[in-house]
């Protein structure tokens, strides 16, 4: 083989390679995906295909208390912003407790002075917004 046909080879089947490889502009990353498939799953949590059993099943599995806190509560309950009670802050939970658990939960939900309701999590059911407070909780005691 010549020198220039081995050239040729190389380039082609490298171009080939890329053309595999490359994706086109439109096709969604698994992340783009799963938020498309949350957003659009109905209310309820009704389950109609089997992609979309996987991104509830997903999706279920990452709403933790934990996740929830990291994701919508840090911002404001790690520092005190407006004056949040800190995640790990014995005295304050305590005092906060004083009226009641049910109290707390319902303040969180509907919101209540700077905090804001479901703290930011418009689409957290009324029981993620609880397991993000149980979380403070159990880190506050
Ligand atoms: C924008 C800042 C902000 C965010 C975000 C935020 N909070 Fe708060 N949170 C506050 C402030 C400020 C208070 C104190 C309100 C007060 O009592 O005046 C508070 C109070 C609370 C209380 C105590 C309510 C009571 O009855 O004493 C709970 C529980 C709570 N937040 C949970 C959460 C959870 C759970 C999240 C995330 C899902 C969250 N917060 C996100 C600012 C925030």
């Amino acid at each position: 083989m010549s020198h220039l046909k081995i050239c040729a080879l190389i380039i082609m089947s490298t171009a080939l390679l890329w053309g595999c490889s490359a994706k086109p502009d439109r096709e969604l990353t698994a992340a783009q995906e799963q938020a498309v498939a949350e957003r659009i799953a109905p209310a309820g949590h009704v389950v109609k295909a089997g992609q979309v059993v996987a991104a509830v099943a997903t999706s279920s599995a990452l709403r933790a208390g934990v996740d929830i806190y990291n994701r919508n509560c840090v911002a404001c309950h790690s520092s005190g912003v407006g004056g949040a009670p800190i995640s790990g802050d014995i005295a304050a939970w305590a005092s906060r407790l004083e009226k009641g658990i049910e109290t707390v939960y319902a303040n969180a939900i509907n919101g209540i002075n700077a905090m804001p309701a479901r703290g930011t999590c418009m689409d957290c059911s009324d029981d993620e917004v609880i397991a993000a407070i149980d979380y403070i909780l159990d880190n506050s005691k």
